[in-house]
């Protein structure tokens, strides 16, 4: 089994059901509350470690109540947060979540602690990306440090997934130190600068080659999701599921790739694992509370298999 380790962020997150978003100006009322862990990064090293890979999660916390009971709610799950930052006077992150009645999200993140996940830091975590064999990286910390740490990544020979989210351009030093880039339609459109809707998604999964990754996955949603790299392409359909919340599907999606890409198995194997964690966690409220374990993915593949849509 290969090393993952995850450098990202990790949230609070404050959720509320709603029948539909607000508009400007309107104060509405919500269904139902409930407060979970998330963050980018520690939804991808909680699904990491669930599916069955062996993680450790660098992230920044603050040392207020949210930053110890995300300490404490790790240490529960088992998950290896040894080597992360603790500020003080700062408080950890927090993202305000809305879920409409169709399982759609609008998230305003607070980086707070987050931000202070800064290049000079990596210095002190270089051994631990050395001896990983897998680097998981998101957008919600310093792009410098991300940056930094593809880069150390690079030098030290530990392949890098990157995904880009949320949204944002990305220079080319940066691209060229990136082994699996993992984008969804629109992060794929920032970054390469080209539409779907003008050069299809293939079209601009090649420019992304063209900038220098090694291998892109596209995820599209219900469309499931689309691999390339200068050998091979395959297109993997969705599952068919009642859809409750779509929050952290991309990172259950991303955590299960590198789990299964650290198992060893074949691209489609790697695929077909990632849509179905997913599919399983939009059945669900919250970001980590709907997080699969391997079991239940290796259980609803064996039962549902023939109800892949493409
Ligand atoms: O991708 C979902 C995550 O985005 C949430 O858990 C929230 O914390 C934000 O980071």
């Amino acid at each position: 089994m290969k090393k993952i380790v995850v450098l990202g962020s990790s949230n609070t997150d404050l959720i509320t059901k709603v029948k539909n978003f607000p508009a400007p100006g309107e104060t509405i009322v919500g269904k139902e509350y409930m407060e979970a862990m998330g963050g980018k990064g520690a939804n991808q090293a909680m699904a990491a470690h669930r599916l069955g890979g062996e993680v450790q999660f660098i992230t920044c916390l603050g040392d207020d109540a949210n930053g110890k009971n995300a300490l404490a709610y790790y240490k529960k799950e088992g998950l290896n947060v040894s080597s992360s930052l603790i500020v003080n006077g700062v408080a950890s992150g927090t993202a305000i979540i809305m879920v409409d009645e169709h399982g759609e999200n609008s998230i305003i993140i607070t980086p707070g602690a987050n931000n202070k996940l800064n290049p000079t830091y990596l210095s002190s975590i270089e051994n631990i990306i050395k001896d990983a064999d897998l680097l998981v990286l998101q957008m919600e910390i310093p792009y410098e440090t991300v940056k930094e740490a593809c880069s150390l990544a690079k030098k030290n020979q530990t392949q890098v997934i990157l995904n880009v989210a949320p949204a944002r351009t990305i220079d080319e030093e940066l691209l060229n130190n990136v082994d699996i880039l993992v984008v969804n339609e629109t992060e794929a459109e920032t970054i390469s600068g080209k539409k779907i809707e003008n050069i299809g998604e293939e079209g601009v999964v090649n420019t992304l080659l063209d900038m220098g990754v090694d291998t892109v996955v596209l995820t599209l949603g219900e469309n499931g999701c689309f691999y390339k790299n200068r050998k091979e392409s395959i297109s993997f359909g969705a599952f068919e599921v009642h859809q409750i919340d779509t929050t952290a599907a991309g990172d259950t999606f991303c955590g299960a790739l590198a789990a299964e890409i650290a198992r060893g198995n074949s691209w489609k194997e790697v695929l077909k694992f990632a849509t179905a964690s997913s599919a399983i966690c939009v059945t669900r409220m919250g970001a980590q509370p709907s997080i699969p374990t391997e079991k239940e993915v290796r259980d609803f593949l064996s039962k549902n298999m023939d109800m892949v849509l493409k």
